[in-house]
């Protein structure tokens, strides 16, 4: 399979990283389902293996495949056993974007009783986040929006906290948001050439916005890495 540029550019950062940490990093290509199900469980056995980090989006059945990845080399977080136990607040292994998004947000303020909306509901980005942002640790109060959310800018503009992660340029305007809130850019676009997030540039004007490139996705590999070394003491 050929990945799409924002999945090669984040692949080629993961690379980079892992050569400065002294990883051994193998970037495994597949072109049928059955291919990569065998891959992945080769994986498994081996035991110089110790994290098998899937790039998506996939063209075969995501839950089918993801389901046969060991949740012990699960550096991503998103084996349905990862996933479920996030919901019992447990995960040895959370999704490391939502994760990251999460620490960015505690290192500079507090999230107990603010409303925050994630813009996207995706298996490893919007319903993790939102289940973390939601737990007894973070006591935020969140709107899950989508595509057939209706009147996004109500919901957007009265909210202390935007996420948004829906891979669509230029998303969120600047009268969609509250002067002052805090805006957590996930989004991966490349546009001629160049890596962009979701939130238009002009939002900087009146919020907090973090940066695409350099913010969540730097934490994400950064923390992918952190799960990696974990793996060393799964029991
Ligand atoms: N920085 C990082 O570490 C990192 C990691 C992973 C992904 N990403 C990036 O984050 C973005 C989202 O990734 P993903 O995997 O979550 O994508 P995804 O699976 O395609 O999900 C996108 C979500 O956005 C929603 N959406 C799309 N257009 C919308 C609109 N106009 N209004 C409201 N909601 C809308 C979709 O709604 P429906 O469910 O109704 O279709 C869906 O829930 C991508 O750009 C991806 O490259 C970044």
């Amino acid at each position: 399979m050929n990945p799409d540029k924002a999945t090669k550019a984040y692949l080629n950062s993961q690379k980079k990283l892992s050569k400065k940490l002294n990883i051994e990093y193998e970037l495994i290509t597949s072109k049928t389902e059955k291919e990569l199900m065998d891959i992945i469980l080769k994986l498994n056995k081996d035991e110089s293996v110790n994290g098998i980090f899937l790039a998506q989006p996939l063209p075969f059945d995501s839950h089918k495949i993801i389901s046969y990845i060991n949740p012990k080399k699960d550096i991503e977080g998103i084996t349905p056993f990862n996933l479920g136990n996030l919901i019992y607040n447990k995960s040895y292994f959370l999704p490391c974007t939502a994760d990251s998004i999460v620490r960015i947000l505690n290192s500079f303020t507090k999230l107990d009783g603010k409303n925050v909306a994630v813009i996207g509901r995706s298996v490893i980005v919007g319903i993790p986040v939102s289940i973390l942002l939601s737990n007894k640790e973070n006591n935020a109060t969140v709107t899950i929006c989508h595509s057939h959310t209706k009147n996004l800018k109500d919901i957007t503009i009265n909210s202390d906290i935007v996420v948004v992660a829906a891979g669509v340029p230029e998303l969120l305007k600047k009268d969609m948001v509250k002067p002052d809130s805090i805006i957590i850019d996930v989004g991966i676009n490349v546009e001629n050439g160049h890596i962009i997030g979701d939130v238009a540039e002009e939002v900087k004007e009146i919020a907090y916005v973090t940066e695409v490139p350099g913010g969540v996705g730097e934490i994400t590999s950064l923390i992918l890495f952190e799960n990696l070394t974990k793996t060393i003491l799964y029991k």
